[in-house]
C-alpha cells in the first residue's frame, strides 16, 4: 500500500516504533509556522514601541498569536478534498500561523499594516480588506497573508502567516458573532442576522466617530 499522507503514516500500526520518524516532517512544519509567527509578532512589537515613542500612544492594544491544531489542519484539508501531505498543506492552507492585532482606531490598523508590508523581507501574498469592503453579515477586519523568511540551520524558507487587524469594537462584534453562530444552528434565522448586521454597522460608525474625535484632539 502506498502511504502518502501524514495520517496514513501516523496510523501505520505495523511499525509503531517508527512513530517519531513518521511524525518528524509534520513537527518540522509546525515548528516553521511557529517561528514565522514569532517573527511577525516581534516585528509588530518593534513597530508598536517605535510609534508609541513618537506619538506617545500605542498603535495596538493587544496582539494574539495562535497555531492551528493538527486536527483542524487535517479537517480543513479533508474539506478541501486534498491529501494531508506536508506539501499540500503548505500550498493550500494560509492560516496555520495566525496573528490578531487589536487596535483602538481604524487609522492605526492601516498605519501598522502598511509599515509591516513595506518591510523588505516580507512578501505580501494576499490582502483582504473587509473594512473597506465589509462581508454581507457586517464582518470587518483587515486580513493580510504575508510570507516571511525564517532562517534555519541550512536554509532560508518563506512561511505564510495570516495577520488580522481589527479595532476593539470590531473584535467585540466578531467574537460575539462567532460564539452566537456556533452555539446553535442560526444560519437560517434572518432576523438575528439582520440585528447582527445592524450592530456591525453601528460599531463601524462608532469607530469612525472616535477616530474623528482623536484627530480633532491631535490637531489642537
Ligand atoms: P478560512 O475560513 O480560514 O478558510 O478562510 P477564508 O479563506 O474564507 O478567509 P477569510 O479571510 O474570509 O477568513 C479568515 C478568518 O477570518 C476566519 O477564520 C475567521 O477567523 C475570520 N472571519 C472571517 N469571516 C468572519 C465572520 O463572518 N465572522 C467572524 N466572527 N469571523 C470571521
Ligand atoms: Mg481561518
Amino acid at each position: 500500500m502506498e502511504r502518502d499522507t501524514i495520517l496514513d503514516h501516523l496510523f501505520d500500526t505495523d511499525h509503531p516504533e517508527d512513530i517519531l520518524d513518521r511524525t518528524r516532517p509534520f513537527s518540522e512544519l509546525m515548528m516553521h509556522y511557529s517561528s514565522a509567527m514569532l517573527e511577525i509578532q516581534t516585528k509588530l512589537e518593534v513597530l508598536n514601541a517605535e510609534m508609541a515613542l513618537h506619538s506617545s500612544r500605542n498603535p495596538f492594544e493587544s496582539i494574539k498569536c495562535r497555531l492551528k491544531s493538527p486536527l483542524s489542519i487535517v479537517g480543513k484539508m479533508k474539506r478541501k478534498g486534498l491529501p494531508a501531505t506536508v506539501e499540500a498543506i503548505e500550498n493550500n492552507i494560509y492560516d496555520i500561523a495566525g496573528v490578531r492585532v487589536i487596535c483602538s482606531f481604524p487609522s492605526d490598523i492601516y498605519r501598522l499594516a502598511e509599515s509591516l508590508m513595506a518591510q523588505d523581507d516580507i512578501k505580501v501574498f494576499k490582502i483582504k480588506d473587509y473594512i473597506k469592503n465589509p462581508k454581507p453579515n457586517g464582518y470587518r477586519s483587515l486580513h493580510l497573508i504575508l510570507e516571511i523568511p525564517i532562517f534555519l540551520s541550512t536554509e532560508k524558507k518563506y512561511v505564510k502567516v495570516e495577520v488580522q487587524f481589527r479595532t476593539i469594537a470590531m473584535d467585540f462584534w466578531a467574537s460575539l458573532e462567532h460564539k452566537l453562530k456556533y452555539k446553535k444552528e442560526i444560519g437560517e434565522a434572518e432576523d438575528i442576522a439582520a440585528e447582527l448586521k445592524q450592530c456591525a454597522d453601528e460599531i463601524s460608525c462608532l469607530d469612525n466617530a472616535m477616530q474623528s474625535i482623536r484627530d480633532k484632539i491631535d490637531n489642537i
